[in-house]
């Protein structure tokens, strides 16, 4: 028999009709005469009665059902009696009288319930299939099929072609280790595992394609954290003769249609921007979440000349951008109340960032009236009390606390006491989506350790063309210099976690190959890991950019879920492992034979 339609479509309207349904038992009450069954589909529930009078012959079959059975069943809808409707459920108001079971496959009992709280993320991810069935998964999925779904239908209207680029391939320079795949049929050689398609779509442009799109999967052997998955979804598009304006304005709509499509939500056009260089003088950080209010003040300017050693050392110090000396106050209004104990433990917080210390000031009342409560009071002048006050607009009952070292330090520790604080505390405004783009992203970092420059965003990003004067004279002591140029790079972040970024790529050959000079990267090396890049600009590159979203933060932020692991159907641990399928796992030395490999790794034994 023809399933009528999933378990949740039955409603009122069909009462007095037959239907079959098919699903799984969610739950069984046996009240010695009629059977209840909740069945269960990915749509939702309905209520299922065996009566023993009306059909013996189905009522003696549900008592051997247990919870899991797949079923299928058919009956009339009816009404339920008054008293026994279910408000909280779609389908509350009717029941189905069954008169025909087929149990289609019995279950095991289940390692877990599905409606039980805190079942271990072990547990669940060794048994995602069961996982799967939970509404909150299900609910997960398809609001992720949801938003595919939009991007799709708003790019392709935009006039964008969706095209597959390799997954066995050459590095892509994302900044983070590859995953190589060995090469049977050329010994000794190995493909990489795409960290994005980047290099593909820039070709892509330089094919013609003029406007490109994918939802590509991605890989990256990094860290991994609550927002990062080994192997990864990225919307990533790419788009010929356009600035930085025309890319974020498509990254509007299409955040715009989600917003409609999956939300049912208008979504509050344009975007707020932000400079690199204002996000972290305000916030230390790159990807501020703005409903925090928090924010930091600068007073390196005013601390020059202070009795206080640790502050004027940092505020003398000179270097590059990371480098040189800060001195920062993070002003918490209302923070006078915190104790001792809190304090101790925010700098212990702020030691993981490096922060050698973190003084503070209580203000209980005017410093002119001995109301600054502080062991390093005693150190700042009249003056500079008075210009810190005026700096920071500090009051009667807030806390300033300080960070004086190099900036990148201040700026990361100060940065992520300001996040910490704004969670603590509670001081988030009830904003439920913030987005900002933080733009002119610095074209270099200085990699300390490997004494060269590195890319910020990737080697392919242009420099912002007012700065490309800088660029041309770089070396010797214009060193300072090249770590102002900034680039035509922009992040798009959501609640203060970075979603998507992308750039103006270099279509210059010449420049391209001074870029990479600047990098450290030599002539043979660039050639060899790049030189088919290199080579297609010398044939009328256009001009072009774009920018990639990453899907599973995207959707995770817009569902409210802590981690990206719940909006994945099959994810890895923070082992890099599946639990499901015990990937990794060795291999029979015949086949690493084929392969040419052998492991030196000596298993314990
Ligand atoms: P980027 O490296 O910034 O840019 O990546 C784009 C977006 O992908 C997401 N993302 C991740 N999500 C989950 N797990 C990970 N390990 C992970 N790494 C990154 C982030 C990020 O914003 N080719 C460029 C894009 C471009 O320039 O067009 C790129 O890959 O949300
Ligand atoms: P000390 O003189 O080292 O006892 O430090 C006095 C106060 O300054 C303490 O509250 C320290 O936590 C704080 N402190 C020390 N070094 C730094 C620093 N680099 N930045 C901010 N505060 C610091």
């Amino acid at each position: 028999m023809k399933r009528s339609g999933y378990c949740n479509d039955i409603r009122e309207d069909r009462i007095g009709q037959r239907v079959t349904l098919c699903g799984w038992v969610n739950r069984r009450r046996d009240h010695g005469g009629v059977i209840f069954i909740d069945l269960r589909d990915r749509s939702g529930i309905v209520q299922v009665l065996f009566s023993p009078e009306r059909h013996p012959k189905a009522h003696q079959q549900a008592r051997e059902l247990r919870s899991e059975f797949v079923l299928r069943l058919s009956g009339e809808v009816a009404r339920r009696p008054q008293e026994t409707e279910n408000a909280k459920l779609p389908t509350g108001m009717i029941e189905i009288i069954v008169d025909h079971l087929e149990v289609l496959n019995p279950s095991h009992p289940l390692p877990f319930q599905l409606d039980e709280e805190g079942v271990g993320e072990s547990n669940r991810l060794q048994y995602r299939f069961l996982d799967l069935r939970r509404p909150d998964m299900q609910k997960n999925l398809q609001f992720r099929h949801r938003v595919t779904q939009s991007v799709r239908r708003v790019l392709d209207e935009a006039g964008f072609l969706e095209i597959e680029t390799p997954m066995l391939t050459r590095s892509t320079p994302e900044g983070a280790r590859d995953y190589l795949v060995p090469s049977r049929v050329n010994p000794g050689q190995f493909y990489a595992l795409p960290q994005s398609p980047q290099l593909f779509k820039q070709l892509l442009m330089i094919g013609g394609m003029d406007r490109y799109f994918q939802v590509a999967r991605c890989f990256r052997d990094e860290d991994l954290r609550a927002d990062r998955q080994p192997e990864f979804t990225q919307v990533d598009l790419e788009m010929s003769f356009v600035e930085a304006e025309d890319v974020m304005g498509m990254a509007e709509q299409v955040i715009g249609r989600i917003f409609q499509e999956a939300l049912g939500q208008n979504m509050p056009l344009p975007i707020p921007r932000l400079t690199y260089g204002e996000a972290m003088a305000r916030y230390g950080l790159d990807a501020p979440d703005l409903r925090n209010p928090l924010e930091l003040t600068d007073i390196t300017a005013l601390m020059r000349q202070t009795e206080l050693k640790v502050f004027a050392q940092a505020a003398n110090r000179t270097g590059n951008r990371g480098e040189r000396g800060l001195v920062k106050v993070l002003r918490v209004p209302g923070g006078a109340q915190l104790s001792r104990k809190q304090i101790d433990e925010y700098t212990e917080f702020v030691a993981i960032y490096g922060a050698k210390g973190l003084a503070w000031v209580k203000i209980n009342g005017p410093w002119q009236e001995e109301g600054w409560q502080s062991p390093i009071v005693k150190f700042f002048s009249p003056a500079e009390k008075e210009a810190m006050v005026a700096a920071t607009g500090a009051q009667t009952g807030d806390i300033l606390f300080f960070g004086a070292d190099q900036a990148s330090i201040v700026n990361e520790s100060l940065g992520r006491l300001r996040v910490k604080l704004g969670k603590d505390l509670q001081l988030l405004n009830d904003t439920p989506f913030s987005f900002v783009w933080v733009t002119e992203f610095p074209l270099l970092d200085w990699d300390n350790e490997a004494r060269r420059h590195v890319a910020v965003h990737h080697p392919f990003t242009a420099p912002m063309w007012e700065d490309l004067a800088k660029l041309e004279q770089s070396g010797g002591d214009a060193e300072v210099h090249l770590d102002e140029v900034r680039s035509q790079a922009y992040d798009l972040v959501l609640n203060g976690t970075e979603v998507g970024g992308g750039s103006i790529r270099i279509h210059d050959p010449r420049l391209q190959q001074k870029m990479l000079a600047l990098l450290g990267i030599e002539i043979e090396e660039a050639e060899e890991k790049f030189g088919f890049l290199l080579k297609a600009l010398e044939f009328g590159a256009p001009p072009h950019g774009g920018l990639a979203f990453g899907l599973d933060r995207l959707v995770a932020i817009l569902l409210g879920v802590d981690s990206i692991r719940d909006v994945i159907a099959f994810p890895k641990t923070q082992r890099a492992g599946c639990l499901l399928t015990q990937a990794p796992s060795s291999v029979d030395p015949l086949q690493l034979r084929e392969l040419y490999l052998r492991s030196t790794h000596q298993p314990r034994v």
